[in-house]
Parts: structure tokens; sequence; C-alpha cells
């Protein structure tokens, strides 16, 4: 399938889509959330994909919602198309989801990476929140997730200033992962979602709901929801198959069933 805003290939049992409206640095078009959401929907589906790089160019991984294209709507357009709404497809992909952020990461295009389940930037990557400059706030889950990424003071000065932080502070803040010299994100973030690809699919699956479960419920709920889905692995092949090539010092041949 080819796509207007995105580009899409599979590299082994790694699907890649890279936002590509490079005229307008990659701003979030209804389009292209449209094609983003088709995108995830086809490697959900697709067995022989077991983990997703989102990316987007060197200069822009998505400057934010397009402002050109909202700029005109009223309250009443936006309230009952419940605008935003579709964007959270990514947050909702069983599959891990990995960004791959170089360049401007901005409103929309801060919160779209941080809806993946981590963010590996390269140095020139630059976060921010600059609604507030537009007479908005963030509408994409920005104040909640940066909130539980960053803490609240970072968070707030973010929001309410619309500053932009670089790479290394948002290593330092917690915001991303790590951070790789702007060349190598790529390959890296690709090595990083093979490794995971190559993995038991259902403990990816349960140890990303699990994680996510901690930002929804109480420590002693999230370790119960934990401990259960713990013991399930114990009904899977890849689990005994898992701990037997450890024994047996050879590595593992998952059959993801
Ligand atoms: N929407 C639409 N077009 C955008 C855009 C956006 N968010 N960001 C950049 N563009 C366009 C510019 O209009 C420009 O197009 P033209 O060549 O046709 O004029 C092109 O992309 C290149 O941009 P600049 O010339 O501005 O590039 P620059 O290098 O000088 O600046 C930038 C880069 C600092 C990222 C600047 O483009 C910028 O500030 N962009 C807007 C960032 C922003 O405010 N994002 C938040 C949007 S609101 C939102 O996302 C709401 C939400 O929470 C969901």
């Amino acid at each position: 399938m080819t796509y207007e805003n995105i580009l899409v290939e599979t590299h082994g049992k790694v699907g890649v889509i890279r936002l590509n409206r490079p005229h307008a640095l990659n701003a979030l078009s209804a389009g292209l959330i449209e094609d983003l959401n088709k995108a995830l929907e086809a490697f959900e589906a697709d067995k022989g994909v077991g983990a997703i790089v989102l990316t987007g160019s060197e200069k822009a991984f998505a400057a934010g919602a397009d402002i050109k294209e909202m700029q005109d709507k009223t309250f009443a357009d936006v309230f009952i198309e419940d605008f935003i709404s579709k964007w959270e497809n990514v947050a909702k992909t069983r599959k891990p989801v990995i960004a791959a952020v170089a360049g401007f990461a901005l409103g929309g295009g801060c919160e779209l990476a941080m809806m993946c389940d981590f963010i590996l930037a390269a140095d020139t990557a630059k976060f921010g929140q600059p609604e507030i400059k537009l007479g908005v706030i963030p509408g994409a889950g920005g104040t909640q997730r940066l909130t539980r990424f960053v803490g609240k003071s970072k968070a707030m000065e973010m929001v309410l200033t619309g500053r932009m932080m670089d790479a290394a502070e948002a290593e330092r803040a917690g915001l991303v992962s790590r951070v790789v010299p702007a060349a190598q994100l790529f390959e890296e973030a690709l090595k990083v979602a093979a490794t995971i690809a190559a993995l038991s699919a259902a403990a990816v699956y349960a140890a990303k709901e699990s994680v996510n479960r901690s930002y929804e419920t109480t420590l002693t709920e999230g370790i119960r929801f934990e401990r259960r889905i713990f013991h399930s692995l114990f009904a899977t092949e890849d689990q005994k198959e898992g701990m037997k090539a450890f024994v047996e010092k050879r590595a593992a041949a998952f059959r993801n069933r």
C-alpha cells in the first residue's frame, strides 16, 4: 500500500513508519493521521512484524498539529469531530512502538513521540509543547504524559512558556531512553526493535501491558496485575523454551505462541 503522507517499509520483523510531509516539517494533518492509523493497523495485523519504529526526517520528527489546517476551526468543529481523538491509536497499539526522534518534536509531535513505548533521540532532537504561544494548550496528552515523564516543575515550565529542551536535557529528565548521534539514530532504532521482535511475543505484549499499567493504577494493584501476568506466562511454550535454553547454554528459539 502507498500513502501520501508517510513512508512504510519492513526490515525483517520490524515495521517502519516514516512521517513524510517535508514541506511542513511533518506537521500532523488529518491526512497524515489517517495514513498513520492505517499503517499501524496493517502492522498490528501482520504476524511477520514484532515491533514498530516511528520516525521522521533529519530536521523534524513532527512540528505539531497542522496549524494551517486547524486555524479556522470553531469550538463546534473541534468538539463535534472530537479533534485529536484519532491520534490516540499509537498509544493503543499492542506491538511495541519505538519513536526515533531527530530534529523538532513539538506540540503534537512531542505528544506523538510520548504515545510510543519509548523514545530514542538523536543528539539533534528538540522537544517542546509550544501550544501556549498559539493561544491554546497541548491537546494530545502533553500536559498529562509530559508531567508523568519529567515531573511537574519541568513540565509546567515547558507548557507555560513553550520553551524547547534539547536531547541532553530530555535524557536527564527521563523523557527519552537514550541519545545517539544523529547519523546512527535509525540503525540504532532498527537494532533495538529487531531485538524486541526476536523475543517471545506473549512476553513482550505482557511486559508492555504491565509497565503501562503502572501509569493507571495503585502500586498494590499494579504489583498484583504483574504477578498474575507473570504466572500466566508459565502457560506458554516460550517460557519452557526460554528457560530450557538458558540451562542448556544456547540461544532460545522462541515460537511466539
Ligand atoms: N503546522 C503547519 N505548518 C508548519 C508547522 C505546523 N505545526 N510547523 C512548520 N510548518 C511549516 C511552516 O509554515 C513552513 O511552511 P512555509 O515554507 O510554507 O512557510 C515550513 O513548515 C517550514 O517551517 P519554518 O519556516 O517555520 O521552519 P524554521 O526552521 O524556521 O522553524 C519551527 C521551525 C521552530 C519548528 C517552526 O516551524 C515552528 O515553530 N513550528 C510550529 C511549532 C508549533 O507551534 N507546534 C504546535 C502546533 S499545535 C499542536 O500541536 C496542538 C496539539 O497539541 C495537538
